[in-house]
């Protein structure tokens, strides 16, 4: 049985949606899944699993939120995450998808295999369900 974390950061609500199908579409095909809030999450938590996923709106000038998930995220450095697979999944109000694309180039500079991304503005549509569907799916194989 796979072991997939899915680690977020979410104050409206948004990113709390993807988490949630992404974590739905992983336990459904037989993952074992761990869903927390950042808050709750601990480095053992990304350790223990055989693969990932992050998400985070854009904050505090179109990064990702600064004060949980950066120094969350800074953590894993050092560890021994090479070629785990991840995914990272965002919102965004205004930015297109720079914010992702640097947060993309910074994690797979930590050493982890990105095997998918999502980036929404605000709410996600049903196509992008169907997308954060996928993702959770993804990560379960
Ligand atoms: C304090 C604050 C700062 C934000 N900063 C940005 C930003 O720099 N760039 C951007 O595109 N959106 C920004 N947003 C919009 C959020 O990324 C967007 O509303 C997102 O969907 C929130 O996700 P959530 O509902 O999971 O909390 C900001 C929102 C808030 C509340």
């Amino acid at each position: 049985m796979k072991k997939v974390s899915i680690i977020y950061w979410s104050c409206g609500g948004n990113i709390e949606i993807l988490a949630n199908v992404m974590a739905d579409s992983a336990e459904n095909l037989g993952a074992e899944v761990t869903l927390k809030h950042v808050t709750d999450a601990t480095v053992e938590d990304v350790l223990e699993a055989d693969s990932v996923a992050f998400g985070s709106p854009a904050m505090d000038e179109n990064n990702i939120e600064q004060q949980e998930m950066q120094p969350f995220l800074e953590k894993l450095k050092d560890l021994p995450i090479k070629n785990k697979n991840c995914v990272l999944f965002g919102t965004h109000g205004w930015i297109e998808d720079t914010f992702m694309k640097f947060w993309a180039h910074t994690m797979k500079s930590y050493g982890l295999n990105l095997i998918g991304e999502l980036i929404v503005k605000e709410s996600p549509t049903k196509e992008q369900l169907k997308q954060a569907k996928f993702l959770g799916e993804k990560l379960a194989k």
